[in-house]
């Protein structure tokens, strides 16, 4: 065996060594007898498999303060930031702030992101620049481009043409904005074209979708009934689906079953949606997230997305997943065992499920690309927001941290205390 990963906790809480030969995971099992050329031992912390994130925005990420801040803190000010922003944008600056991120999230072992990207500038710039990007990181992290109407399908005058322009060059997922469109019936309309346009070229769907709190914004239902009618099952994505928070239960009970039936995942984003809902609101404030723990429970696959680090809707972030799964646990209270362990699984499993990749897990055969944790266990990780110990992709090392630890000089304490942060 090239390598053999010694003594680690697997997220199911049993013990294992890991054997990778080459780039695949060779075989994995308590006590293996099989040599590595070189051995990790991991004492009991735990292997995952890496974090993914199924939403966020690499063309807008960290340009925080250009050309100015975000005072209002709503989608609507950060959208017509963005849009002060767009004419100013320079393809290598865009480039080289977009692999400063991708560094960033290697070393938080997030090796798969899906970022849209907007198509609403007729240059196209974004995306040329993002699909170098997604070929210059190739080696090391998968990058998916979703093609991003940001200005409304409908509303922007050129957007269709230039998505399909856009996916002609390479750009992987149909995008849309239903709620940001002129009227409800815009909105509906958009969402019929893409998910017909995606139909027809054999091609996932991702909107971001109901990112309002308008109870009444319900393009959620008209994205679950195309999906089905198109059959489309497995292949779509509704982002965001903020609307949900504020819906009347009753139609609520009706849209599970329905979202359930046609196959579309649900993306939450729990950083953003705290922060931008509920900005209308006085006393008491929605949340705003979606409805996390009642779309699992109607069988639905429910990934937690980062959506911005640094950008004209969110000055914080540092493209760690982990921040991202305990900020979803707090929103969506979700705190029983299986809860907790449900939003590490938010950050890994469903979001490559989401994004289809090939290979992912911790299975023999699958890609030998896995993170060590300063953790003993999925929650503790998200407890922690554990430092990630070792990142691999294809059976290498491509980053180690090291483990977070304090040393006290304690008044009254002769001895001197050392030890794990938090463990
Ligand atoms: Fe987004």
């Amino acid at each position: 065996m090239d390598l053999v990963i010694r003594n680690a906790t697997l997220p199911d809480h049993t013990r294992a060594d890991i054997a990778i030969a080459g780039d695949r995971i060779a075989a994995i099992g308590t006590d293996l007898a099989l040599k590595g050329r070189q051995e990790i031992d991991a004492h009991g912390d735990l292997a995952a498999p890496p974090f993914v994130d199924a939403h966020f925005h690499m063309d807008a990420t960290l340009s925080y303060g250009l050309p100015r801040v975000n005072q209002s803190g709503t989608l609507l000010e950060g959208i017509a930031l963005w849009g002060e922003l767009k004419p100013l944008l320079a393809q290598e600056a865009l480039i080289e702030r977009a692999l400063q991120y991708c560094d960033w999230a290697v070393a938080r072992g997030l090796l798969a992101i899906r970022t849209h990207v907007d198509v609403c500038d007729d240059r196209l710039l974004a995306v040329e620049a993002l699909l170098e990007v997604k070929r210059r990181v190739a080696p090391y992290l998968d990058l998916q481009l979703v093609a991003f109407p940001q200005d409304g399908l409908l509303r922007s005058p050129a957007a269709f043409d230039n998505l399909k322009r856009a996916i002609a060059m390479g750009v992987d997922v149909v995008g849309g904005i239903p709620h940001f469109e002129r009227t409800m019936a815009d909105g509906a309309e958009s969402v019929r074209l893409l998910c017909a346009f995606a139909a027809d070229k054999g091609l996932r769907v991702d909107m971001h979708c109901d990112e309002t709190d308008d109870p009444l914004s319900r393009h959620i239902e008209t994205l679950a009934y195309h999906a089905n009618r198109l059959g489309l099952h497995g292949r779509v994505a509704g982002s965001h689906l903020t609307s949900m928070h504020s819906m009347d239960n009753y139609y609520v009970s009706k849209l599970l079953p329905l979202i359930a039936e046609s196959g579309v995942a649900a993306i939450a984003n729990p950083l953003i949606n705290i922060t931008l809902q509920g900005r209308h609101d006085t006393y008491p404030k929605r949340r705003g997230m979606t409805r996390v723990p009642e779309l699992m429970a109607a069988g639905v696959d429910v990934a937690f997305g980062h959506d911005c680090v640094m950008d004209p809707w969110y000055g914080m972030g540092s493209g760690d997943m982990l921040e991202v799964a305990h900020m979803g646990l707090h929103v969506a209270q979700m705190t029983s065992q299986e809860a907790m362990r449900a939003c590490f699984d938010a950050i890994t499993e469903t979001p490559a499920r989401i994004l289809g990749l090939e290979g992912y897990g911790l299975q023999a055969g699958c890609h030998a690309d896995l993170v060590i944790l300063d953790a003993g266990s999925t929650i503790e990780a998200i407890r922690l927001r554990a430092a990630r110990r070792y990142v691999l992709r294809r059976g290498r090392v491509i980053s180690q941290s090291p483990p977070a630890r304090a040393e006290l000089n304690l008044p009254g304490r002769p001895e001197q205390v050392n030890f794990r942060l938090g463990r």
